[in-house]
């Protein structure tokens, strides 16, 4: 497997809170990593770390062959690092296809100059990004939701929905951060299918999820994380009966 993504040395600091402590971590292709942790670990601030929301300190961000650290978040999600949101970030007035189609970044109608001069090939590539939503809404059995306001439709669909707008990238990493809060029945089973047909296809895709189950039912590894370290990385299994997981995570 190719290693897809790859930390060295991350740093990160908000005044006296290290929420990066020289993190090292790899991610290969077709790999579902687990990433767990209490709350306030630094999980959610290592995704802000890799898709650029937040600049490193120090360390090396490189994804495939191209280095992200000091790239801005737009440059990051066009060379191919999709995420979904803690807190989902759809726009509630919009439809489910047009929180969709907002997502490419290398959009060629974003482009002012470009959609003067160049139609006909805006057009096609619209029609092309529509194509592609359509298709990931039947994948997820949403199609019958194309056409509804984000605001109208349940929580577990929204978050099927910020999944499917991360999907819209056809990069080769996939982060996905508390998909599951909320989420139950269909919606779930939904969720963990997609999730593993993506790395069946060759993506290399790290979740955030104190669903220990579905962690479980889902990951290769897993990863755990405390007070801006991975304090252990194993397989899921051996993982989740460390001690000192137990102690700091299920406070035991
Ligand atoms: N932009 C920011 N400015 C200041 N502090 C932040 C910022 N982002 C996160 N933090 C702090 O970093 C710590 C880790 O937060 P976070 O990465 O959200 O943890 P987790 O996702 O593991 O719960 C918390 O103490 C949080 O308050
Ligand atoms: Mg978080």
């Amino acid at each position: 497997m190719t290693t897809v993504l790859n930390l060295k040395g991350v740093c990160k600091r908000f005044g006296g809170v290290v929420v990066s402590d020289n993190i090292d971590l790899e991610i290969r292709s077709g790999e579902i990593l687990g990433l767990i942790g209490p709350n306030g670990a630094g999980k959610t601030s290592l995704f802000n770390l890799i898709s650029g929301v937040v600049p490193a300190d120090a360390g090396t961000i490189v994804l495939g062959d191209r280095t992200l650290t000091g790239l801005p978040l737009y440059a990051r999600a066009r060379l191919g690092v999709a995420r979904t949101w803690q807190h989902m970030r759809l726009f509630g007035s919009l439809s489910v296809l047009d929180n969709m189609m907002i997502a490419p970044s290398h959009y060629p109608g974003e482009s002012l100059w470009r959609l003067i001069t160049a139609g006909p090939s805006v057009k096609r590539a619209e029609a092309a990004t529509r194509e592609r939503a359509h298709g990931i809404l039947a994948r997820m059995k949403l199609e019958a939701l194309a056409d509804a306001n984000v605001n109208d439709i349940t929580f577990g669909q929204q978050k099927l929905v910020g999944l499917a707008r991360a999907l819209m990238s056809e990069g080769p990493l996939l982060l996905l951060d508390e998909p599951m809060a909320g989420v139950e029945g269909m919606a779930y089973e939904t969720m963990r299918d997609i999730v593993r047909e993506e790395a069946a296809a060759g993506r290399a895709v790290c979740v955030v999820e104190h669903n220990v189950s579905f962690i479980r039912d889902l990951c290769n590894s897993a990863v755990f994380m405390a007070q801006g370290r991975i304090l252990e990385r194993g397989d899921v299994t051996t993982l989740l009966e460390s001690k000192t997981l137990a102690e700091l995570y299920f406070g035991q």
